[in-house]
């Protein structure tokens, strides 16, 4: 936990996860500076922040460099599903590798500590199952997802070299898909997809047969990690995997959705993606012992949330 007083800088603080973590940062008694570009986050995810006292926003593009007074960094600028990375990829990979640069050029600057919000994607289409942070990926290097694989990965190295290079105390968490409340209704992520068609009662579109699998981490639960990752002691760098191992198929998933929902929409199958992983699941060994951290929040619990999430943003109250 940060003590009061601290200034805490969280890139990408307009986002799904960022606002959840503002919000934290400001229960526990952080001075919160939030930077974003609005490039996928929205005003509306920090409308209920603006008039706290200890709560400032600046407009700002990570990929230009920043000069601000702070003690602690969260990079979580990025946008991070395929809808919207792909959309920009030479953006997408300028915000991954400018905006790591310029953020520990900071952290160097005001001798803050800084944490890189990575992805499971780092390890692309694994051949281990489930991913400990010792495998090192099979990363498709030309494709569709590799301007958020490769940037993502390049800003671990620029994370790491930092460390090498200017001792600086750096946090490396990689982040497995992660739902909840603030998720965007068009995004093309499993989660959203499925609770948006199940509330619009049309076809719930499953991609291949369904068997793939994934884990899904309730946003609450992912905040905690991200908080206990930055307090760890300076030894500790990461990378860390925080996500939920409990794993279904994407089968499973829909079915689920539209119990939960009392939707009667029907179950439709398209071919699946390129480059899309067939399985996905953390191995949170690491999380557990040295962030003393465990996924509490129960699928159908996150599931029940994000739907009446759902309902209120499309008004089908
Ligand atoms: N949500 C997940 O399941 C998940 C999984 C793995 C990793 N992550 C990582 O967590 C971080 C946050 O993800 P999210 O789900 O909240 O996505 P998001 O798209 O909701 O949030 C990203 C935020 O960064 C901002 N942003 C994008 N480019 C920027 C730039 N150049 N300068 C300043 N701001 C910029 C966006 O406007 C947005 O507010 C990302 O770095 C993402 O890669 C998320």
């Amino acid at each position: 936990m940060s003590p009061a007083g601290r200034r805490t800088l969280v890139t990408g603080g307009a986002g799904f996860l960022g606002s959840h973590l503002c919000e934290a940062l400001l229960q526990r008694g952080a001075d919160v500076l939030c930077v974003d570009n609005f490039h996928t986050g929205t005003r509306a995810n920090i409308a209920a922040l603006l008039p706290h006292p200890r709560f400032e926003l600046l407009e700002h593009d990570v990929s230009v460099p920043l000069d601000v007074d702070v003690d602690r960094i969260f990079n979580l600028a990025c946008p991070a599903s395929p809808v919207h990375y792909q959309h920009d990829p030479v953006q997408t990979t300028k915000t991954c590798v400018q905006g790591a640069i310029h953020m520990l050029a900071l952290a160097k600057a005001r001798g803050a500590r800084i944490l890189q919000a990575s992805t499971s994607e780092v390890y692309g289409d694994p051949e281990v199952h489930p991913q400990p942070e010792s495998y090192w990926g099979r990363v498709n290097p030309i494709g569709m997802r590799s301007c958020y694989n490769e940037g993502k990965r390049c800003a671990e190295t620029l994370f790491f070299d930092y460390r090498r290079q200017h001792d600086l105390e750096i946090k490396v968490v990689r982040i497995f898909n992660t739902y909840g409340p603030r998720m965007y209704p068009d995004d093309g992520r499993v989660v959203s997809n499925f609770i948006v068609q199940a509330l619009r009662g049309e076809d719930i579109t499953l991609y291949g047969d369904g068997s793939q699998t994934r884990s899904f981490c309730y946003v609450d639960d992912l905040i905690e990690a991200l908080l206990a990752s930055m307090d760890t002691p300076a030894a500790f760098t990461g990378p860390v995997n925080v996500g939920n191992p409990a794993e279904l198929s994407m089968r499973e998933l829909a079915e689920l959705v539209l119990r939960l929902s009392g939707s009667r929409s029907r179950i439709v199958h398209q071919p699946l993606p390129a480059d899309d992983p067939k399985l996905r699941r953390p191995d949170i060994g690491l999380a557990q012992r040295e962030l003393g951290w465990n996924p509490k929040v129960p699928l159908e619990k996150g599931l029940l949330a994000t739907i009446a999430y759902f309902r209120a943003l499309l008004n089908f109250g």
